[in-house]
This record gives C-alpha cells, structure tokens and sequence, in this order.
C-alpha cells in the first residue's frame, strides 16, 4: 500500500450559524486519486480551502508526510506540495499560455526572464504529462477544456505533488471530460496524488481509486472504487435511497407559446453565433436542445428572453411579437430564465439570501405596502421556498455568497418557479446540483410540463434532455441542425448532429 501523503484529523470549521466540517478524518495516500462527494452543502468545498491554506480550521490537524503542519496560507499549502486548480479561472487572456504559467510564480526574475525559456519549460511539462497545449497560444482563444488545462500546468510549474480539483468538470463538455480523465491517469503513472470532486457519479465511480463520502460536514465512509455503485453511493450521501428513474408520462401539447422564427443573433465576431434558428414551443411541452457548449446555446437563450438583440428574425410570446422589447417586459408577460452563468446573471452575490429569492419580483403587490417592502409577506415567502428547495443556508439574511455553489443554484430555481410562469427558458438548471437535488429539479420540470408550462431546455447533458424532452434540437454551429420527437433518436444519432458529422434536410443548411 502507498504511503500516506496527508492525514487530516479531527478538522471542524464552523461558519456563523452552521458546522461546515465536523471532525473530519480524511488519508489520502501517495499516487492515488481520492473523490470526495457528498450533497451540496457537505463541506467539500470548505475542506479543500482549509487543506489549500485558504481557511483555517477551528480544530484539528493536518499531517503532510507524516509531519503535523499549519496551513496558514496557499504560499505554505504549494511549500507542501499541495495546490488547488480553480474553478473560476485565474487567467488573463491576453497573455500566452506560457506566460500565464510562470506569471506571479518568480516575480523578481520576471524582468529578465527570457520568453524563450519559459515556453521550453512548459512545453516541457505538457510532453511530460501528455497534455495538448500550445504554449505561444493566447488564453483567450483557447476553449474551456484547454484554460482548464493550463490551470492544471500552473500547478504542475510550482511544484504541486497533490493536486486538489473542485468540480472540474462542471463547465466540461464529454469530449473534454475524456481528455482530462487521460490526463489525471498519466499524472497519477507519474506519482501525483489527485483530490476529485464531482457530484456526477459515473465519473467517480470511472477515474477514481477510492472515494470518500460526505453529509452534513461529517464523513460517512470511504470506499473503494472498483467495488461501490452509483446506487451505493448516492445512499450514503443522502441518508436514503436515491430513485434513479424518473416518469414521462403522455400529456397533449397545448397552444404555441415561445415561437423563434429564423433568428439570427449577432456576437463580439462577424461571424453570427446564431444563424436562422426557427422553432416553436408549445404549453405542456419540453422541447430539449441538445449540443456541445459553445455552438450557439448561450446566444440563443439570451435571444429569447430579451438579453442579447436579434440581427434578424423575430420571438414570439403567445401569439405576439417581442423582437424589439425589453427583458423586463418580457418577464412580465410569463417568461422565467434560469441562466447559466448564476454569478454575472442569476444572483447578486453580495445581496441576502432574501433579497435573491425575490429579486426581479419585488415589486410585486404582496411584497409591498405602498411605496415600503412587505417584509413578513417576504420572509413567509423565502421561507416556504427555503424549505420546499432544500435550501441549506442557517440564515437568509446571509449573503448568497456564503452558500455552497449547489445552494446558489437552488435559489435561482426556487425563484424562477415562483409565480406559475407560462414559460421557462432553462440552460444547465441542474449543474452542480448533488443527485437528490437534480432528481428534485428534474421532477419540477415535469411537473410544470403537466401544468401547462412551455418549457426550453438548454442542457449539455444528453441523459437529462433525453428524460425530459417532448422534442429535441441540435445545435451544431449555431444552426439548428436536426429536430427529433421523443424516442425517434438514439444518443450515438445524436451525437452525430451535436459534432457535425450529420445534419437534416437541406432547408436548414446554408
Ligand atoms: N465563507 C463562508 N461563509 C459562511 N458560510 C459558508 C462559507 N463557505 C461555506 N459556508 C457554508 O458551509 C457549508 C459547506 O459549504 P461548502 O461550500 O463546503 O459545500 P460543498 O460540499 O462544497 O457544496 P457544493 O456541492 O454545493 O459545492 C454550507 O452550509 C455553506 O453555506
Ligand atoms: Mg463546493
């Protein structure tokens, strides 16, 4: 068995009002990759920020090598040989890939450091570990999947032996999943030890070698990989079994409500990110589009609810044109959003808990009293939805930004559910949701669907488009490329319209 790298004893932090980690034990070996799950909420985050020097525990120890250790800092943490990749990334996207790497890591020297140099060292690090990345590329222009990558070389470049990765493949695209599980498997062959976290299961149960579960800040267990299921798994992290499968049951279409006829969307390029797009939804129906991100998705959304401007074509709500209006007016006539991006567009991270619950309805008649906030109207209304959303926050008075990344999810959906809106237009409603709060989100979409809700689902997982849709479109290049009623499509034929390989009829193809 290898040696034990870190050895966490005992680590609690208390936050006002909530016990993030509650006497965690946690070993994790040399050379292994160890998954760390558990419900949003858990503490994950909040262990891997102590163990990174970014927050200090109330009690416990942490031994690195068998030593006992302060982690007073990230400074401290790197010294160790431990760094953290980051979620929202770091990087400047004028600058090369080389030179974001040994940015900030020799400050003095970086006067006289020759470029030259430094592109050779990181091309060095990228043959090393198989990664594929050119290091006189701008950041800029690289995909998400490639920043991540650089990120990951960053670390390397200031001598990481662990590398700590929270929710890495969140903002992935399957292609790019593979690419970094290659990657992670040649780091590990190399003696690199490896902390994964994920809320989807699949892929810890596939890149992992053991995996530590937990709930409510405390660890529940650890097991290993090759021998634990999803099932398992999802068990010990919710305290219950977890239902799996979900009901599609028949409803019949009702009138057309969200209707796009051949839009086009301009963006920051000449080439048009959304081009002739034409579909309908009706009441009753969730109509999926499916794609790889970045084909087109992001625009089309924004397009619909009155956030991006169309070049051409026109959007239609029940019949009536609202190409040249606002996105507050449109939200008055019953159109919800979940958007994708939760911190520029779904939340105001310094504002309360409340305040985020009912932002965009504020005004509305039972939450004031003349011009004055009604706030035991508001505080009754948070509250209900706190409770039916599972909404883990000790006091909503706290600002959003203290809540989990999950629970800043569960705020958005909470609040874009309110109010029976006529319309959803949802992109990626269930990333960074744990499996008990998908299920639950999953669920409301079917749900509003019986009740006469047209929705748009934008999702880059497939699995989830095909449980939920009536219908489904790929987007491939900012087309529509292929339109299918449920079941008339396997995931493989999918799959050949999401990477272009096919597309349907000549009409839409120009
Ligand atoms: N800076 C902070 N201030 C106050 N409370 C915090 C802070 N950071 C985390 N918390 C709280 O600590 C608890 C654990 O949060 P943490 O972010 O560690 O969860 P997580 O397991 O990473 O969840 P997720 O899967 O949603 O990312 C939550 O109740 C959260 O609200
Ligand atoms: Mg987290």
């Amino acid at each position: 068995m290898d040696p034990l790298f870190i050895e966490l004893q005992g680590i609690t932090k208390h936050f006002p009002g909530v016990i993030a980690n509650d006497h965690i034990d946690l070993a994790v070996r040399r050379g292994e990759i160890h998954a760390i799950v558990g419900e949003n909420g858990a503490g994950k985050s909040t262990l891997m920020r102590i163990l990174y020097g970014l927050y200090q525990p109330d009690r416990g120890t942490i031994e690195v090598n068998g030593h006992p250790d302060v982690i007073d800092s990230p400074r401290r943490a790197l010294q160790l040989g431990i760094g953290m990749v980051h979620q929202h990334f770091t990087l400047i996207p004028v600058f090369t890939v080389a030179e974001n790497v040994i940015l900030g890591s020799e400050p003095t020297a970086w006067g006289q450091l020759r470029m030259t140099d430094a592109h050779q060292q990181v091309a060095e690090l990228c043959k090393q570990y198989g990664f594929s990345l050119d290091p006189a590329a701008l950041v800029g222009r690289l995909s998400v999947g490639e920043q991540q990558r650089v990120e990951i070389i960053k670390v390397l470049y200031r001598g990481a032996e662990l590398l700590i990765l929270d929710e890495p493949t969140a903002v992935l695209v399957p292609q790019e999943v593979e690419e970094l599980f290659s990657n992670l498997r040649r780091l590990r062959e190399q003696g690199k030890t490896i902390i994964f976290i994920s809320h989807k299961l699949d892929e810890v149960l596939a890149i992992s070698d053991r995996i530590t579960v937990l709930r409510r800040g405390r660890v529940i267990g650890t097991v290993m990989a090759g021998v634990a299921s999803k099932a398992q798994l999802a068990e010990m992290m919710v305290g219950r079994p977890v239902l799996l499968d979900l009901a599609h049951p028949p409803v019949t279409p009702g009138a057309v409500r969200l209707e796009a006829r051949h839009l086009s969307v301009p963006g920051a390029s000449a080439r048009l990110p959304v081009r002739d797009v034409s579909l309908s939804v009706r009441g009753s129906e969730i109509y999926g589009i499916a794609g790889v991100e970045g084909n087109g998705q992001t625009e089309l959304v924004e397009a619909l609810v009155g956030l991006r401007a169309l070049s051409r074509g026109a959007l239609l709500i029940d019949g009536h044109d609202v190409s040249k209006t606002t996105a507050r007016a449109i939200r008055l006539l019953g159109v919800a959003h979940i958007p994708e991006d939760r911190h520029r567009r779904g939340l105001v991270l310094p504002m309360a808990v409340w305040e985020n619950v009912i932002l965009g309805h504020h005004y509305r008649e039972e939450f004031t009293n003349g011009p004055l906030l009604n706030r035991p109207a508001i505080d009754d209304f948070v509250r209900r939805r706190v409770n039916e959303y599972d909404i883990r926050v000790a006091d909503t008075e706290a600002p959003v930004l203290a809540l989990s990344g999950g629970n800043q999810q569960k705020v958005i959906v909470a609040r874009e559910f309110a109010f029976a809106p006529k319309v959803l237009v949802a992109a990626q409603p269930t990333r960074g949701l744990d499996i008990g709060a998908t299920e639950f989100v999953m669920r409301q979409l079917l749900e509003a669907r019986e009740a006469g809700m047209a929705v748009l689902l934008v999702s880059a997982n497939l699995e989830e488009i095909l449980a939920l849709s009536d219908r489904i479109g790929v987007m491939y290049g900012g087309r529509l490329v292929g339109e299918f009623v449920r079941g008339a499509a396997t995931p493989a034929e999918l799959g050949l319209y999401m990477t272009g390989a096919k597309r349907q009829g000549e009409a839409n193809v120009g």
